[in-house]
Formats: C-alpha cells, structure tokens, sequence
C-alpha cells in the first residue's frame, strides 16, 4: 500500500520528520493573490485583541478608583448603598500606599488618580466630594468597556469575512489545479494510479491542505497576535510576575513541537488508507453487476470493513496524539495560573501591586491561556492537516511529459501519408513494438491484424500520441507527431472502440461531446447516419433520455452507434476502428456495421483493427502483427496464398463460425 506510482520516495520520508517548511512555502503561494485580505484579518485581530484586553485591562482603575475607594466611604449613604453589594474579596490596607506609589501612566487614569491621592492620604474633600469623584469614574469606566463592547463583534465580523472569503477562493484555486493537472496528466499515469487514491487526494487532500492554511491563519497567526498583545499588556503590568508565566513558554512549545511531528507522520498514514478505503468503494461502485453476478457482497463487504477498521485504527493514533498533546498544554496552563496566584498574592506587598493590578493581570493571563490553547490546539492540528498538503503536492508535482514542442507545427486534413519509421515501444522492460516500419497514403484503408495482446491497440496509442515512442517515430505528411500540436493532432483523429464510452448525462450531450458547437441540424444528420435515430425514436424521452454512469442505461450496440454519430459528427480525416464490433451480438452488429460504412465513406484515412474477414477483406492493405512487429503485409489474396499468422488466424476464425 505504501509502494505504487505515488508513493515517497526516501528523502520525502525525511520530509516528514522535519516540520515540512518546503510544504508551507508551496502553500504560502495560494495566499499570494488574497494577501490584502489576510493582511486585513490580521490587523483586524491585533486591534480587536488589544481591545479585549484593554476590557480586562479596566478591572485595574474600577478596582483601585472604585470599588476600593468606594469601600472606604462606604458609610456613605451617597453611593446608594450598592457598593456594600460588590463581592470584595480582601480588605486591603495594603492597597494605599501602593496604589499611590505605582500609578501607571496610564492617560485615562491621569486625572483622577491625580485628584484621588490626596483623598487617600488627606481628607480635604468632603465625602460627598469623594463619592462623585468615584461614581465620575465608575461612569467612565462603564461607558469605555461599553464602547469595545460594542465595536468588538463589528470588528470580528469583518475579520471573520474577509479570511473566510480569501481562504474560500484558495480552496477553489486549489480543486482547479489539481482538476487541470488531472486533465494534463498522460495517460500513462492514470493507467498506472489507483484511481481511488487519485480521488481522495483530488477531494480529501485538497480539503486537508485547505485547512492547514485555514487553521495558519485563523488561529495560528491570529493567536500568536493575540498572545503578543496579551504578554504586553501583562509585561506593562507587572515584569516580575509575567516572568513567571514566560518561563512555562518554551516547555509548551517543546511538547508541542514534538507532538505535532508524531501527528503529521501518523496523519499520512491516515490519509494513504483513506485513500484504500476510497479504492474499495469505487471498485465496488464501478464492478457492482460483477460482484452481483459472483455472489461476493459478503466478501466485498468485510474487506470494506477491514479497511475502514484499519482508517479508524489510524484515525484514532492521530486522535491520541492529538489530545495528549492539547491536555499535557492544558495541565502545563493550569499548574501555572495556580502557582501564579499563589505567589502573586504572598509577594503582593513586595512586588508593590496594587489588587486592582492584581485583579487585572490574572484575567487578563487567563484571556491570554486561552489563545495560547489554541495555538497549542492549531499546531497539532495543522501537524494533521500538512499530510494531505504532502500529498495533495505529490500530484500537483508529477511532471507532465507530453508538452508541445514550442516550435509545434498545426496540420490539417491528412493529404499526403502517414508513416512510421523504426517505431519501438515498450510500458516497461519488455518491448511490445520494435521496429515497426509502415507508409500509409492518404485515403488509404489498412487493416491491422494480430493475436490479443500482440500491441495493435498500442500501435493506435502512439499514432494519437498518448505516449511517445522509445525509439523511432511516426510522421504525418511528413512532420513527426511531437512536432505536431496535440489539439490539431486529435482534431483530425476520431477513434471508435469495442468499449463504446459514453458520459453520464443524455444522449443529446454525449452527441454532441465531438463538436460542441455543431448545429443541431448537423447533429440530427449525423444521428441518422448512425442509426442513432431508430433507437431513440422508441425512447419516451427521445435524445434527452439519460444514458446512465457509463451509459448502463443502453446496449452495447446502442452505445457504439452513439460513438459513431459522434465520429461523422467530427468528419476526421484519421478514422481508427479498434474492435469495434467485436463485443457485440451479431444482431447490433449489423446495425453497427451499418453505421460503420457511413462513416467509412468520407475521404479519410482508415485504420481498422478487426476479426470480421468481410471488415478486412474491404481493406486497401493488411498489415498483421506478430512479435512486436510487422510480419506480413499485403491484400488479402496476397496474403491468403502465403504461409502465414494470416491464414492461421482466418483458419480459425472460419472453424469457429
Ligand atoms: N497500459 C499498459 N501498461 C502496461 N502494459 C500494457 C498496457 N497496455 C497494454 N499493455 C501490454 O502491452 C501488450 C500489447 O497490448 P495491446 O496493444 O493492448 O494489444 P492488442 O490491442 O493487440 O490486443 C500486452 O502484452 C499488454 O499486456
Ligand atoms: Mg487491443
């Protein structure tokens, strides 16, 4: 599972145990174009947290210019009597002098701590005098955390939009690069990739990848932000005490750190068996009739089972990993904020902090545990998510092998001949073609004959240039097909072959699949050419019939009649017939072959791979292949009276009808 065409190679491995920074740069690259809004997210959070914090911040002057002053002319029947109400938790004769002494230059509280010293030491204002001073205060209080009350979920409102909308079209610009390298991909690599693991890394590592960067900038970044503002604050309002909380800092991020490099080596694990799980539900999505037909539910059943097992088992590694991490964070956190209150309160007097300090540095040090929380929580997380980026950029990066060449030439309608010249071929060490050597002229109909597997339809292959050769080549009037565009190459071929395949959607569409801007006049005509029209006229539905997945809902002759109309449809000057006919009943058959001949009699080049001895006999040429290469060739009275694969095959051919 872990070997095939996509997986690691050995230094990607090591990439996985260190804490794959290449990855985050290919991922940076998508921020690219919505960097303004990011950029606007993450000015947004630093204003809204020094907000948030400026609110606990508040608990300092309604402690020390309210509430404790307050308590002292409580007596006071001024205040109305709610101050006797508030919980005061100590009675702090402490408080005095300190309070005058560590005044923080705080601008807000400038005027009235400059008015309110001398009413703690001296009595010169009368108690009602006080009392104002205190409920003017309290007033200013209010009406400040009011203000950032207010303007907060405003200002997180356009946060929350403007990275929501920029990671939303990150997202789509992601599914479309890997939708258009799908697309790019040759041939070769989709035959060779399990076609359940493409998917998942199309669909489910697509999303993963999207939400490490989610999760970089929603709570990665925005949290760090928010810590800074938080340690800041706490640093202004007593160093000694925040040094306390720095020096649990790197332990946090020491357990972190190596978590997260567990949980990004367990979660690609996860997300390679999701991809098995993926496989199995396609393979019994796409051979249902034949599991039916074997009586296998049981069977497909448990191996479905079995792998979905083995995902949980997986899934739940990565769960464990992650939660350790999250709760050894959180006993880190919490042992600190105790012990911190401990000793805050015993050196109080020493540190000379006022208890509205107090007050206001442990709430505002709980405000900060919480994004340190979520950092620790969007670390492991995104440890997580990076696996699927890993593998999401395993694909984006398969090199596409078949590029036109910049000098590539179009060509139009085949006048002169197509030729091949010392052609090799071979999928892996074992050549299928060596040496092939052929000339056919414009117009010409060749036959190609051959036992199964004997490389015909690779022959085909390489003319449409699904792959290239490994030596030799094939030319048409006279260029070589890599000095030919791929558009104009495969706008003059159509081919038509034994596995008729037809798109879900009607048989309108899929007629219109080989020219989409042909009029409808057109399609109809060519429709009729095929003897597309005798089905559909006993279709309550008519051309918007729905053909079904892979066109189920027809028969196989029905099917390959659509195939046809969509080749005369494209009028191609190359026409390939690879077995089209083969898997039919003799009955859709003739239908077949009746659409068959229509096509044949444009003025087209023909290569036709058959077994039907009236198919080859209507042949210019014939051209049998037999050990990678061309044995015999001739008509088929000229090869009739050799000795030869061609009498053999046709010998055999004749017993069996
Ligand atoms: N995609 C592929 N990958 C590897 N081997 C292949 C592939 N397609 C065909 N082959 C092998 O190449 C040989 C020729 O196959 P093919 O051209 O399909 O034969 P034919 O059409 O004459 O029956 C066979 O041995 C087959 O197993
Ligand atoms: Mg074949």
């Amino acid at each position: 599972m872990e070997s095939g065409p996509l997986s690691l190679r050995d230094h990607e491995q090591n990439r996985l145990d260190q804490l794959g920074l290449p990855i985050w740069r290919r991922l940076l690259r998508y921020v690219r174009p919505y960097w303004g809004f990011v950029a606007l997210a993450m000015a947004i959070t630093l204003a809204a947290s020094a907000a948030d914090y400026f609110r606990a911040y508040l608990l300092m002057p309604l402690f020390d210019e309210v509430i404790l002053p307050a308590g002292k002319t409580a007596a006071s029947t001024q205040l109305d009597g709610w101050i006797d109400q508030l919980p005061i938790p100590f009675d702090l004769g402490v408080s005095q002098p300190a309070d005058a002494e560590s005044q923080p230059a705080d601008a807000e509280g400038q005027p009235a701590d400059a008015e309110g010293k001398p009413t703690a030491e001296a009595p010169l204002l009368s108690e009602e005098a006080v009392a104002e001073q205190i409920r003017t205060r309290f007033v200013e209080i209010v009406i400040a955390a009011g203000i950032v009350l207010l303007l907060l979920p405003l200002i997180y409102f356009v946060r929350d939009y403007s990275s929501a909308y920029a990671l939303g079209r990150i997202h789509v610009d992601m599914k479309r690069d890997v939708c258009a390298k799908l697309l790019a991909l040759p041939l070769r690599f989709h035959q060779e990739s399990r076609r359940g693991d493409v998917y998942a890394r199309a669909v489910n590592d697509v999303g993963t990848a999207h939400r490490a960067l989610d999760l970089l900038f929603g709570d990665l970044i925005q949290s760090s932000l928010r810590i800074f503002v938080g340690v800041a604050f706490l640093v202004y309002l007593s160093w000694q005490l925040s040094m306390m909380a720095l020096v649990v800092g790197p332990l946090i991020i020491l357990v972190i750190t190596s978590f997260g490099r567990r949980i990004r080596a367990s979660a690609r694990k996860r997300q390679q068996q999701y991809g098995e799980v993926t496989q199995r539900l396609m393979e019994i999505l796409t051979g249902i009739k034949v599991i039916k037909a074997f009586r296998a539910e049981a069977a497909e059943d448990a191996a479905y089972r079995r792998e979905t097992r083995k995902l949980f088992k997986r899934n739940m590694k990565v769960t464990k990993n992650r939660l350790l991490a999250r709760h050894s964070v959180d006993l880190m956190n919490h042992s600190l904020t105790y012990t911190a209150i401990l000793i805050g309160i015993m050196v109080m007097g020493w540190l000379e902090i006022s208890m509205g300090e107090l007050a206001a540095f442990f709430v505002i040090s709980n405000q900060t545990y919480r994004p340190v929380k979520k950092l620790a929580k969007a670390w492991v997380q995104i440890a997580d998510a990076s696996a699927g980026a890993d593998r999401l950029f395993e694909v984006l990066d398969k090199p596409v092998d078949i590029h036109d060449a910049p000098d590539a030439v179009e060509i139009g309608r085949v006048r002169r001949n197509i030729r091949a010249r010392g052609l090799s071929f071979s999928y892996g060490d074992e050549p299928v073609l060596e040496n092939v050597d052929f000339e056919v002229n414009a117009g010409e109909m060749v036959a190609i004959i051959g036992r199964t597997g004997a490389g015909k339809t690779t022959l085909i292959d390489l003319l449409m240039r699904f792959y290239d050769p490994t030596a030799g080549c094939i030319e048409i009037d006279g260029h070589d097909l890599r000095q030919i565009t791929r558009d104009s190459l495969l706008g003059q071929i159509a081919v038509v072959t034994q596995e008729p395949f037809l798109f879900d959607g009607t048989i309108w569409e899929n007629l219109r699949y080989g020219k989409p801007d042909a009029s409808r006049e057109k399609i109809l005509k060519a429709a009729r050419a095929a003897h597309v029209d005798e089905f559909v006229d006993e279709m309550p539905d008519g051309y918007d019939t729905e053909v079904g997945a892979t066109g189920v809902r027809l028969s196989g002759g029905q099917r390959q009649r659509i195939t046809i109309a969509r080749a005369i449809l494209k009028d191609p000057s190359i026409l390939i017939l690879d077995e089209a006919t083969s898997s039919l009943d003799s009955k859709s058959e003739r239908f077949v072959q009746q659409a068959i001949d229509t096509l044949l009699g444009g003025e087209r080049t023909v290569f036709v791979i058959a077994h039907r001895l009236s198919t080859i006999r209507q042949a210019d040429r014939i051209f049998v292949i037999e050990d990678g290469t061309i044995t015999q060739r001739g008509t088929h009275t000229e090869l009739l009276s050799q000795d030869g694969l061609y009498r053999e095959l046709l010998e055999l051919q004749n017993t069996a009808t």
